[in-house]
């Protein structure tokens, strides 16, 4: 098992895999890319309460995340949950890339259009959808509305579906400042792909992933699933090596939760092809062992690191931070969205776009923002946000720390959700030494229910509304 450079401040644990602990933890949960989480989002914000929180975040300054929603795709995954829009037409793209911009002009006033822009990320759908052209455009529009950033220490990553790339659009994408990509593989076995409506071949991802490496592109991260038909936890060991062997520097290894009454695309999914339970957790115990091996960190939630990747070098060192778009490095950001069901952040709100594509271009056409829905946060659910932040992304929490951060005292504040806490500490899932609150090597596959005893509004424990957290 690879060991953390340790310091005294950042000794991140090993990791124990206990499968009665995970039996008994294992409710369903929220995956905490925001506090309150968007369940709590409500219709009660309107568009004015937006362009309020845009005005304090202008007034506040600072650098911005911009995250762009692109919705196409030009083949269904049965197992897809993301939102998108199916479709062959190519010519969709301009158009919805011309309201985009017409937002953006919107938000760029709102925000301020000086803010530095250290993180840009286009996600989907399948951002690659677009052709060259489109996508030159929406950039070249974004050069003109915010203050893009050339430096090194920028994040641009961009959403790749290998099955979309042609020789041009890595290069293109480059040239546009992008610097980071992720790429969709999800399995590489072909009786998978067949099952899911996927056919990519080994060879074309690995294609893709070696010519963005020669261009420069870091970071570089593949999305895998398990839980999808036919797989079992052989199958997905060989997928896994034949991963292992591109050697990618991040992976995220998600959990197929079937819930066709949800996703229609899932009903073309036979119920019957599925893993078990028991060889879902097989498998994800064997992907974390085989991971670990290969010299990976599990930096948390789905998501592992290269030990030199700035995700993992960030957790060392106690910056990793957690938003929309999963684990960040950049704290200070906020997030500007774009695009239909895109959802912006503020030191106190959040705040949606119409999911719905034709609503979305309607308000956008009629000169409005999008916005359908949101929440401001109270002083409390700050404070709870940063509680559940450290312990999901440092997997520690300093009550010296907290008592800097919120001039409060972390023992008074939190005596109920402590009390709670306390048969966790017991199952040494997490452990309190009175000025540290620490989770243990058992704990991390966990952090979901360990956070949960900090969130004001799932005191009861589960909610079935959340995906299971295995
Ligand atoms: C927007 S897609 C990535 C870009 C591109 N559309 C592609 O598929 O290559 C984001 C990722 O979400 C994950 N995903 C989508 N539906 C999922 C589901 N039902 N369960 C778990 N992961 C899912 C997949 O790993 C997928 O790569
Ligand atoms: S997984 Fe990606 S390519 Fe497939 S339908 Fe979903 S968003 Fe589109």
């Amino acid at each position: 098992m690879p060991a953390s450079p340790a310091t005294a401040e950042s000794t991140l644990p090993e990791f124990i895999w206990d499968e009665a602990l995970i039996r008994r933890y294992d409710l369903s949960g929220p995956r905490y890319t925001s506090y309150p989480t968007a369940v709590e989002f409500t219709p009660d914000f309107r568009v004015d309460d937006m362009v309020k929180a845009a005005g304090r975040s202008k007034a506040a300054g600072g650098p911005v995340s911009l995250y762009t929603h692109l919705p196409f795709c030009a083949h269904l995954c049965y197992y897809c949950a993301c939102n998108k829009v199916i479709t062959k037409k190519r010519d969709k793209a301009m158009p919805y890339v011309e309201r985009v911009l017409k937002e953006a002009a919107i938000q760029s006033k709102l925000f301020g259009a000086d803010r530095p822009v250290q993180q840009l990320h286009w996600g989907g759908g399948t951002p690659t959808f677009l052709p060259k052209d489109v996508m030159e455009h929406l950039m070249a529009g974004y050069g003109e509305l915010f203050n893009l950033q050339s430096g090194d220490d920028r994040d641009y990553s961009v959403e790749i579906d290998p099955r979309e790339v042609d020789e041009d659009t890595l290069p293109t994408l480059w040239k546009l400042g992008f610097n980071r990509i992720s790429l969709g593989v999800q399995d590489v076995n072909p009786v998978v792909q067949k099952a899911v409506n996927r056919i990519q071949p080994r060879e074309m991802t690995e294609g893709v992933l070696n010519e963005a490496r020669r261009i420069g592109f870091r970071s570089i991260n593949l999305d895998l699933i398990y839980g999808l038909p036919y797989q079992t936890p052989e199958s997905f060991a060989e997928t896994l090596e034949s991963v292992i062997d591109m050697s990618p520097d991040r992976l995220s290894v998600f959990s197929y939760a079937h819930l066709p009454d949800r996703f229609y695309p899932q009903t073309r999914i036979q119920g019957d092809t599925l893993p078990s339970p028991q060889q879902k957790l097989t498998i994800l115990h064997n992907t974390i062992n085989r991971l670990l091996e290969a010299g990976y960190e599990y930096i948390g939630m789905d998501h592992f690191a290269k030990p030199d990747d700035s995700l993992a070098v960030a957790q060392r060192e106690g910056r990793l931070h957690r938003n929309f778009q999963g684990y960040t490095t950049h704290a200070d950001c906020d997030l500007v969205s774009l695009g239909v069901s895109a959802i912006g952040q503020t030191d106190d709100a959040y705040f949606q776009n119409n999911h719905d594509l034709p609503a979305w271009e309607q308000a956008i056409d009629a000169g409005q923002l999008a916005t359908i829905r949101g929440v401001g946060l109270t002083r409390d659910d700050q404070i709870r946000r940063w509680v559940i932040g450290q312990l999901i992304c440092q997997f520690r929490l300093d009550r010296e720390q907290f008592q800097a951060a919120w001039g409060a005292d972390f023992d008074s504040y939190f005596a109920d959700e402590l009390r709670r806490l306390k048969p966790m500490i017991q199952d040494e899932l997490i452990g309190d030494d009175g000025r540290v609150l620490q989770v243990q090597p058992a704990g991390r596959l966990l952090i979901r229910a360990i956070c949960q005893i900090f969130d004001l509004y799932r005191k009861e424990g589960a909610s079935q509304r959340f995906s299971r957290i295995i």
